[in-house]
């Protein structure tokens, strides 16, 4: 979603936040803009199309000099992308300038009133009406107009606002869209996301919901929406900006596969002490753990599928009734909770406005809940009573695959831990499933040294119309995902279906050639999955196998086989998902996609 960049210091703004919102074009976007205050004016450049046009536009922003300053990648909400509708806007006399992200609910009512006082509108968007009433407000002290404003606007903002009455200052605040603020010997600045200013500081303030910043070359305010100074504590961030850049990989997504090993262990081994699972930040008591009831998994997206796995680990490890619900059905479907419900939300941005929804729907109902997080200081992070982080890194590429595979491993973690608690397992059996856990990582990098192999096959099918993935129980929910990364990066029209449910209507599309990817690594099923091979050839199919080593009977129905190493049937999502990613990666490459940045998505979608 919107990507937000703002500076106030030394040096000159515009490169710094041209170089800023480059580091947040993950996060999806379809125009590009920039404010600066020349010393006498506030100059604004904006353009529909990616951002390099901006940077033709400004000669890479030497055009914009001046040392305040605000930037921002505008993902269309309200408004077709446009012109006249990228961000920033202005107040009428071009004397107050916003960028924001998020949306705002009322704006229509807003808007309304202000015709009525006689302003005018220029755009589409909702992000208007907050410049436009920030100079109704505005009687010479801008802190005063922004706390004005935020007691009037509902829904969700990170607003930057320049004021050029107050040319030495940038201001800006937040609910419930992210924002970090920067301090530097340089400056100060803020950003939608952290990398965007790592290469200037480290020193990073996570601003709270309806905090005011105010910021200079070398100071910085906090304020409460009543105008209250507040004590705000730095926080130091300790990866490197390296970790979010491409490192020599022709894609993120590529480089952040690779990763995926060192993901599952530094999101395993702290948790793996002396022959225990040991979770300090779970914040449950051995009591509450053996009184739980019920555990709500409540996610969107690939999350959601790694919460599907997550169910069929929990009550088969822990036997522990688990509901797994899209936070946009569970926010609105009024969920039975009880004291002794659970609820567990995944999210590796922390940022997903459903999910953070949903968290609240279960808090206000009396629930407790587990965030299962990637990006420490998120909201969810911050607002979940208790947080399990996923220790993945900054993921760039829009379609996740490292922060998946640490969510798969941080459910695992969990599953095995209320599993010991509650007595449902021996001493041997926890230790034989930490020893499979253990060696998933030089698994996954084994199938990663054989990408070689997905790619030639991926080569086949970049023409493809439509292709479906099919399993049952754990493979049904590989297959959901492995169905999702295709689609995203490749835009083949893809379906994923509980194979046993394919004869009930699906199997009508199957034709001569359609390609049929088969998860099978679960040996309970593994005959009647091979039965719906079957079925599927029958009618034309060509089917890709993807099984455990040792299945070898498969090659006499399926059509070509990808075996993944033996590890415990609970766990064999962590390993099933690598060569189907790769699939769905090089189908990707083959189409001339832009893989890291599929057309229509963005990465956090801090909208409903
Ligand atoms: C797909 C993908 C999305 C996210 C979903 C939830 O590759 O990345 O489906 O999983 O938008 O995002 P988070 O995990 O940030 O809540």
């Amino acid at each position: 979603m919107c990507g937000i960049v703002g500076y106030v210091g030394k040096q000159q703004a515009a490169p710094i936040i041209l170089d800023g919102l480059s580091k947040l074009e993950y996060r999806g976007y379809d125009s590009a803009g920039m404010a600066v205050f020349d010393g006498k004016y506030i100059q604004i450049q904006k353009s529909v199309g990616r951002l390099k046009v901006l940077e033709e536009l400004t000669h890479d922003g030497r055009t914009m000099p001046g040392v305040l300053g605000i930037g921002h990648t505008r993902w269309a909400t309200h408004g077709a992308p446009s012109d006249v509708n990228s961000h920033p806007h202005y107040n009428e006399e071009e004397t107050i300038a916003v960028v924001h992200n998020g949306i705002i609910e009322n704006y229509i009512p807003l808007k309304n009133k202000l015709l009525k006082k006689g302003y005018t509108f220029l755009s589409e968007t909702d992000t208007e009406v907050v410049a436009h009433l920030l100079d109704y407000y505005y009687k010479g002290n801008p802190l005063e107009a922004i706390t004005k404003v935020l007691h009037r606007v509902e829904g969700s903002y990170a607003l930057g606002i320049l004021f050029a009455d107050h040319p030495d200052t940038l201001y800006a605040v937040r609910k419930d869209s992210p924002l970090i603020v920067g301090k530097s010997d340089e400056g100060c600045f803020i950003a939608s996301d952290v990398p965007a200013i790592l290469k200037y500081t480290r020193n990073v303030y996570y601003v709270e919901n309806q905090e005011v910043a105010c910021m200079t070359a070398d100071s910085l305010h906090f304020y409460s929406v009543d105008e209250e100074e507040l004590e705000k504590e730095a926080v130091t961030i300790e990866w490197d900006a390296s970790a979010a850049e491409k490192g020599g990989y022709e894609h993120f997504m590529l480089k952040e596969m690779h990763e995926q090993s060192k993901t599952v262990t530094d999101t395993m081994s702290p948790r793996i002490k002396d022959g225990k699972i040991v979770i300090e930040e779970l914040g449950l008591t051995d009591e509450e753990i053996c009184n739980m009831s019920r555990i709500y998994m409540v996610a969107c997206g690939s999350a959601y599928h790694a919460a599907m796995t997550g169910k069929y680990v929990m009550e088969g490890i822990a036997r522990i009734p688990v509901e797994v619900d899209l936070a946009s059905e569970f926010r609105y479907r009024d969920p039975i909770l009880d004291d002794n419900s659970l609820v567990i939300v995944v999210s590796q941005s922390g940022e997903t406005a459903d999910t953070l929804a949903a968290l609240r729907e279960a808090q206000k109902r009396g629930c407790r809940v587990l965030g299962i997080v990637n990006v420490v200081g998120s909201s969810i992070a911050r607002e979940a009573d208790n947080v399990m982080y996923t220790w993945a890194g900054p993921e760039i590429a829009v379609a996740t695959t490292k922060a998946y595979s640490a969510q798969l491993i941080a459910l695992y973690l969990l599953s095995l831990k209320f599993a010991d608690v509650r007595g449902k397992i021996t001493k041997e059996e926890l230790t034989d499933y930490m020893e499979d856990l253990k060696r998933l990582p030089q698994q996954i990098e084994l199938l990663m040294n054989n990408k070689e192999r997905i790619q030639r096959f991926a080569n086949r099918y970049i023409a493809a119309k439509d292709i479906f993935f099919i399993g049952r129980g754990i493979d049904y929910a590989i297959s959901l995902e492995a169905s999702l990364k295709l689609k995203e990066i490749s835009y083949i029209h893809s379906e994923a279906y509980a194979a046993g449910e394919l004869k009930h209507g699906t199997i009508s599309l199957i034709e001569d050639g359609t390609l049929v990817a088969a998860v099978s690594t679960q040996p309970a099923l593994y005959k009647k999955t091979l039965s719906n091979i079957v079925e599927v050839k029958s009618r034309g199919a060509f089917v890709l196998a993807v099984t455990t080593v040792g299945n070898t009977e498969i090659e006499k129905a399926a059509d070509y086989v990808i075996y993944i190493p033996e590890t415990n049937p609970f766990f064999t999502d962590s390993l099933a998902i690598i060569p189907l990613q790769l699939f769905a990666y090089y189908v990707s490459v083959g189409k001339g996609c832009d893989v890291d940045k599929p057309r229509n998505l963005a990465k956090s979608v801090t909208v409903e």
